[in-house]
Parts: structure tokens; C-alpha cells; sequence
């Protein structure tokens, strides 16, 4: 036996030259293969542990269900104070962080993100077009919280007041945007990640995602001409993401 065996393949290795690396597999594990301080840009959507909240899908008998279950994934304690040592150790000192929330976890990722970097804040999206809530007995859940964090050195793109608000307004994926195989629940439009992207970041600037889904993030950061790492441990998505981006990685969907 030869005393250094084949590496194994299934190991990623980051290349910063390389534009698009997309990484199947748990982000637990693989973020340490990023080194120190070298991402511009943590764009990322983790689960929200809402899935104890879902009162089931609901089915109309007219139409299909209305997908009120968020997903397996979700039913899985999240903790964002886990994640804070890896994503500041990869993130440049001026690199920034938008992270899709959900008002259930607000409060924990400030309390531990905001003693750790000099400035936390949180941009509103308003959907346009959220589900439909069949009972009138409360909201609509048509805002989406997203937490900003960033230290001094940080360079915003913004050239105008207008648009430093924080607030985006886009409807849900739907139609063309939507990947089908598979249907991911919580698939976000590139529209909001494109603004995300140019508030917080430049071209050829490296962008992670550590919970890319079916890589909605990486479809903003190619249109961009950003770098993009996507990680996602379900094959099936990871692979969706992987055939999203490799036919049309110049196209916003
Ligand atoms: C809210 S979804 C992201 C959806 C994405 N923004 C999109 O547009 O497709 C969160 C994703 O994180 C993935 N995930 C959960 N835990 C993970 C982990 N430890 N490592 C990598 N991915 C993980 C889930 O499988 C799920 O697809």
C-alpha cells in the first residue's frame, strides 16, 4: 500500500480563482476548508426553526394544498450563536452579513451577533404577493426580516438616501423563477438577493452561502459577476443548484 492513498474526491478544495464552487455536503463540516478572511460577503438564508409553528398543509379541495409546512430541514434546532466563530473567521474584517430571518429567532441572532460585530441591523422584505391566509384571523405573513451585521471599513455601495432605506419590495419566486425538480419551500427571488448583492458587495467579490438551497444566491452572484461558494447538504437541492447555475449562470433565475 502506498503511503499516501489517493485523496478523496468527494472533498472539495476552495480555489479563489475559480468563479462558481458549489458544494453538496454539511456546511458544518466544510467551512473550514474556506481560509481565514477570505470572503467579502456572507449572503445567506439558514432554516428558521419555525417548523414546530406549522399548523400542516392546508387543502382548499379546489386548488392545490397551500404549502404551510416549511420542511424537514427546519424541524432541526438552528442556533445562530453556533455558526458566529467559522462565519467571522472566514469573513474579511471588512466583509459584511445578511442572513434571512424569521421574527421566532430575531432575538438570538442579535444577542449574539451584535456584541461581535460594530453595527447589527435588519432589512424588511415586503412580498407583493404572499400566500393567502383562508381565515381573516391575523397578518398575512408578507414581511421577511433579513439581519445586517458589519464592522467599521465596511464599504456600502449606496450613492443616494432613497436607497439606503431598509426595505425591499419584490414578490415571492413564482412561474419560470421557481425550480421544479426539486420544489424547494423556502426558495428565495433573485430580485431580493440582486439588491443585497450590490448594497453590500463589488464585482469579483466572494460571496458564501452556506445554506444555498437550490442556489438562488449564487444565480444573483453570477449575474453580478461576483465569486460564489454554495454549500447544501441535501443532494437533491445541491444538485438542482448545480444544474441551475451550470446551464444559465449568466441568467437571474
Ligand atoms: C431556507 S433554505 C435556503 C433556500 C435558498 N435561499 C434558496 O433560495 O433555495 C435552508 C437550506 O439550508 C440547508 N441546510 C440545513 N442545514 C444545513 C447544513 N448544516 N449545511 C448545509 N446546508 C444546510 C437546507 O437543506 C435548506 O435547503
Amino acid at each position: 500500500m502506498p503511503d499516501d492513498p489517493a485523496p478523496d474526491r468527494r472533498v472539495p478544495v476552495f480555489d479563489p480563482s475559480v468563479a462558481l464552487q458549489l458544494w453538496p455536503g454539511d456546511a458544518r463540516e466544510l467551512l473550514r476548508l474556506l481560509p481565514d478572511s477570505s470572503v467579502d460577503l456572507v449572503c445567506t438564508d439558514p432554516p428558521y426553526n419555525l417548523a414546530r409553528y406549522s399548523t400542516g398543509n392546508i387543502d382548499p379541495g379546489w386548488r392545490a394544498p397551500f404549502n404551510n409546512d416549511v420542511a424537514d430541514w427546519d424541524a432541526e434546532a438552528f442556533d445562530p450563536a453556533a455558526w458566529l466563530p467559522e462565519i467571522r473567521r472566514v469573513l474579511k474584517p471588512t466583509g459584511n452579513l445578511f442572513a434571512f430571518t424569521s421574527y421566532n429567532m430575531l432575538g438570538r441572532w442579535h444577542d449574539a451577533y451584535d456584541p461581535a460585530f460594530d453595527t447589527f441591523q435588519i432589512v424588511v422584505w415586503h412580498k407583493t404577493n404572499p400566500p393567502p391566509k383562508l381565515r381573516r384571523a391575523g397578518f398575512l405573513n408578507s414581511c421577511e426580516l433579513i439581519v445586517a451585521a458589519w464592522d467599521r471599513g465596511h464599504a456600502w455601495n449606496f450613492s443616494r438616501q432613497r436607497e439606503m432605506h431598509n426595505f425591499i419590495e419584490a414578490p415571492i419566486c413564482m412561474g419560470a423563477e421557481r425550480v421544479k425538480d426539486p420544489r424547494h419551500p423556502t426558495q428565495k427571488p433573485v430580485a431580493v438577493l440582486r439588491r443585497l448583492l450590490e448594497w453590500g458587495s463589488r464585482p469579483g467579490d466572494l460571496v458564501l452561502d452556506p445554506f444555498m438551497g437550490v442556489g438562488s444566491t449564487g444565480a444573483a452572484a453570477m449575474a453580478m459577476g461576483r465569486r460564489f461558494v454554495g454549500i447544501e447538504i441535501d443532494p437533491a437541492y445541491a444538485a438542482a443548484a448545480t444544474r441551475r447555475l451550470a446551464t444559465s449562470p449568466l441568467e437571474a433565475r
